[in-house]
């Protein structure tokens, strides 16, 4: 008996061994609707939540880590049991405001995973899934229960374990900008690279030897393409990765405070997604909806007011130096107290009305939608590097710049103004000033506004990319919205596909963009990695365009140069998707290169279908795209410092039309260090079943419009 009763007691241990397991090995499976893609999900022993994701049987994330450290509540990190599991599946063809095509097939299938803490009083989370055929998202859920209000988080950890070195591109880690050079290495060498990738910057606050941002682009040896995000940042704070360059596992870390914490949260609530876009083709990464599909549908009822802009703006000279958004030389300006019109005017303030009119003489004449005009208002003076509080008023323009006269001038020849205003980053004055500034654009007929955050955020001790400034960028964009103001960020937080759910955010710079051009210079291959990193999340307001690729025709002082050729110049209107595109240089010079500023004047901002012909990120893209509503094409193609020859097939286009396409190409002896400007342009009919063969000199490309035969011989 006494035998018996053991064995007993044995055998039930034995299968609460089993059950416990079970549980270990409880594993929650789904795939992508293609069946490429599967993602388990699993607890670890100590009832830590993992994931792992494989793409056609090969690994792209291998079991990683999910957990969330908090600061006054018990961590969300382990000692977790699976409750319940959900699958669900989902798909459906969505209509953009703006794109890159006129519908996006959203399509997935869900697991919801709900996990309990018995040792926090049954406290749980869920973890959210998303398995798509580009790529996975998944996001951690607070559900409102008796035992979670208030937490504080001390860091996120979420893995991200890789299956080995890959080549990648990167930017080092920084809660402040993201105006880096992108750096290209192996994750191997990161750390050997990550002093000379941090490059001088007006505000910035690189965090770790090993620290890198996202989008991060990642080719693995065997030449898979990964790309890892997230989507839909709200009330959080910005997520960097930590890279653990023994064991190729990245970890999430995020942007902090004032006091150094990492987030302040109260249930109900959740995380941003977490985004790995995977595919077997480089094209398949700029094809991706992934990060828009995990954002909200807008809930705006009216989006009419929600338009495309191409524009010009006295902006350039500026840059260059040419010329100074000051109105006056004098470091002490007391904004509300100083008397501009007692000043003497330095003689270079651009933004000037009679200058302004022969941008709006300019942009009325070829087409333009809008003028941007920078400098219109006081206090440029002392506007940088001093960490004033109260610098800006954004409603009192200088004593030149005449609001009224000149949004009437711009009203009679059917051009907006672009309303500007620089917040230095001071936040607190911003917002201290935001309705009466929107109220001020309302009454003079403005309906967009740029705005940016150049230097250190006041309050002071926040960063660009902390949950304070996440909330302050929103408010600012939901704002507009009420007053029917599209907004244009610069210096702001990376977008994360948030322009889905609020269209009116047609633009953002948070990279390096043209202006480095001016300042120094921007890597050849620069523009040919942007799209597979920055624009993952959202259009970029670039600024391209520049044909005077000498810096010092405008202002001897000033020894950059343009890092392309002028016919790359005009590929970027196709590769460097936007709903905003600029024409950045000055009339002046357009005016001397009518023949090839009319691509610019063509091209489309707004598209029906996008087709990638070739791409790898750092060497060439090619992309094709057709013209909202319009039977017309638009192509570019752009390298890198390599010569290279593309080849575009026009099956793309409907069978058994004519077409005219004019090519904008490199001339012969082009390239982008000796001969930039040198440029050919030439005709020909083409249809489906055509072929070109182009060559791109080293930092050159080239841009064909196509339009049905006769089209393009009528005026714009
Ligand atoms: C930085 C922006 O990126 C640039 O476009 C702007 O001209 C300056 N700030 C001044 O606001
Ligand atoms: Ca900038």
């Amino acid at each position: 008996m006494k035998r018996h009763q053991l064995a007993l007691p044995k055998f039930l241990l034995v299968a609460a061994l089993l059950l416990a397991w079970n549980i270990v090995v409880q594993a929650q499976q789904i795939t992508s609707p293609n069946k490429n893609l599967v993602l388990n999900f699993a607890l670890s022993s100590d009832g830590t939540p993992t994931y792992k994701l494989n793409y056609k049987n090969r690994e792209v994330i291998r079991t990683s880590k999910l957990g969330i450290e908090t600061k006054d509540v018990a961590s969300f990190m382990n000692g977790f049991e699976i409750v319940k599991s959900e699958t669900n599946t989902f798909n459906e063809n969505w209509a953009p405001v703006w794109g890159e095509e006129k519908t996006i097939k959203n399509n997935y299938n869900e697991l919801l995973v709900t996990i309990a803490q018995k040792a926090v009083e049954g406290r749980y989370i869920r973890i959210r899934f998303r398995v798509f055929d580009d790529g996975l998202g998944f996001r951690y859920e607070f559900p409102s229960q008796k035992n979670l209000n208030y937490f504080i988080i001390k860091e996120e950890r979420t893995q991200f374990a890789l299956a080995g070195d890959h080549k990648a591109w990167w930017l080092p880690g920084d809660y402040d900008t993201q105006e880096y050079h992108t750096t290209t290495s192996y994750l191997s060498e990161v750390r050997g690279k990550m002093k000379a990738a941090v490059t001088p910057n007006v505000s910035q606050f690189p965090f770790s030897p090993t620290g890198v941002q996202t989008p991060l682009m990642m080719k693995s040896r065997d030449g898979l393409y990964i790309n890892l995000h997230e989507a839909a940042l709200i009330e959080y704070s910005c997520m960097h990765l930590e890279l653990d360059d023994k064991n190729y596992i990245l970890e999430s870390r995020l942007t902090p405070d004032a006091k150094g914490d990492k987030g302040m949260m109260q249930a109900p609530t959740q995380s941003p997604w977490r985004t790995v876009i995977v595919s077997d083709k480089a094209a398949d990464i700029l094809t991706s909806r992934l990060v828009y599909n995990l954002n909200e549908p807008t809930k705006f009822k009216d989006v009419s007011w929600i338009k495309p802009v191409k524009y010009i703006g006295v902006w350039w000279e500026m840059i260059t130096g040419k010329s100074t958004w000051s109105y006056t030389n004098t470091d002490n300006i007391q904004l509300g107290k100083t008397d501009y019109k007692k000043l003497p005017p330095n003689g270079t303030h651009a933004a000037n009305t009679a200058h302004v009119k022969e941008y709006i003489d300019f942009a009325a004449e070829h087409g333009f939608d809008a003028v941007l005009v920078e400098g219109w208002n006081e206090g440029w003076e002392d506007w940088f590097g001093k960490e004033k509080d109260y610098v800006f008023d954004f409603v009192t323009p200088y004593p030149d710049f005449d609001v009224v006269g000149l949004q009437k001038y711009a009203a009679s020849k059917g051009v907006k103004i672009i309303m500007h205003h620089e917040t230095s980053g001071s936040v607190r004055n911003y917002e201290r000033h935001l309705d009466t500034a929107y109220k001020f654009m309302v009454k003079h007929g403005y309906n967009a506004v740029k705005s940016g955050y150049v230097g250190a955020i006041l309050p002071r001790g926040e960063h660009h990319y902390g949950q304070y400034m996440v909330n302050h960028y929103l408010y600012a964009i939901e704002k507009a919205a009420d007053y029917k103001i599209m907004v244009n960020a610069h210096e702001a937080i990376r977008p994360t596909g948030l322009a889905r759910t609020y269209p009116n955010l047609i633009g953002n710079e948070a990279a390096r963009g043209t202006e480095y051009e001016a300042f120094g210079g921007n890597t050849v291959d620069h523009t040919t990695i942007l799209p597979f990193t920055r624009l993952i999340g959202g259009p970029m307001d670039y600024t391209p365009g520049i044909f005077q690729t000498r810096v010092s025709a405008y202002n001897p002082s000033n020894n950059s140069f343009i890092h392309s050729t002028l016919a790359h110049q005009l590929a970027l209107y196709v590769t460097m998707y936007s709903p905003l595109q600029m024409a950045a240089d000055l009339p002046e010079t357009y005016k001397k290169h009518l023949d090839a500023f009319q691509f610019i004047k063509d091209v489309a901002v707004d598209w029906d279908e996008t087709k990638i012909l070739e791409a790898e990120p750092g060497d060439f893209i090619t992309i094709a795209r057709k013209a909202k509503g319009k039977n017309e094409w638009y192509i570019g193609g752009i390298t890198d410092e390599n010569v290279r020859t593309s080849i575009v097939n026009f099956d793309f286009l409907p069978a058994g039309q004519k077409f005219e396409a004019i090519i904008y190409a490199d001339g012969k002896d082009a390239s982008y260090d000796k001969n930039p400007q040198s440029y050919t342009i030439k005709k020909m009919i083409v249809t489906s079943k055509s072929k070109l063969s182009q060559v791109m000199a080293s930092g050159g490309g080239y841009a064909i419009s196509i339009k049905p035969v006769g089209e393009s011989d009528k005026k714009k």
